[in-house]
């Protein structure tokens, strides 16, 4: 392999990793940021959590991107507007973290991790 070729691959690969690990954080601080506003009061995730709003274990396949961060900025009738609470950077995490949520809820099934 020539080596130009060579190092251009490296590159790539090493900057995929960074972002997937980056991406992994995001998702961390987002269900910590999930966890410690309340959020959990009202939502479900994969059985953990209350029930005012719809469970959250499948968001990430039903909504939007867009459609999360309108819901969270503006809220709802039922739902607080966060948009004055939480930081840019807050809500970018929490919508990381709720993109990965792909699992169908089970309602009394057993929990799964
Ligand atoms: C007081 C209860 C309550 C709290 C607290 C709350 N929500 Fe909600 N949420 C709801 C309800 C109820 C809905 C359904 C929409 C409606 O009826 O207004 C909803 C809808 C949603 C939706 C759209 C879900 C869907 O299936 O369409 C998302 C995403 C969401 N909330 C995220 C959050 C996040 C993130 C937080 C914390 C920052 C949060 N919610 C805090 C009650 C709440």
């Amino acid at each position: 392999m020539k080596p130009r070729l060579s190092v251009a691959l490296w590159v790539l690969a090493f900057s995929s990793l960074a972002h997937a690990v980056m991406r992994g954080n995001e998702r961390a601080r987002g269900a910590a940021v999930f966890s410690a506003n309340g959020c959990l009061h009202c939502h479900s995730i994969n059985h953990a959590g209350g029930h005012r709003g719809p469970d959250l274990s499948d968001v990430g396949r039903r909504k939007s991107k867009i459609a999360m961060r309108w819901q969270i900025v503006h809220g709802s009738r039922a739902m607080p507007a966060y948009g004055d609470v939480l930081s840019r950077g807050q809500i970018d995490d929490l919508i990381a973290y709720l993109r990965s949520c792909r699992r169908a809820p089970v309602p009394g099934g057993p929990a799964r991790n």
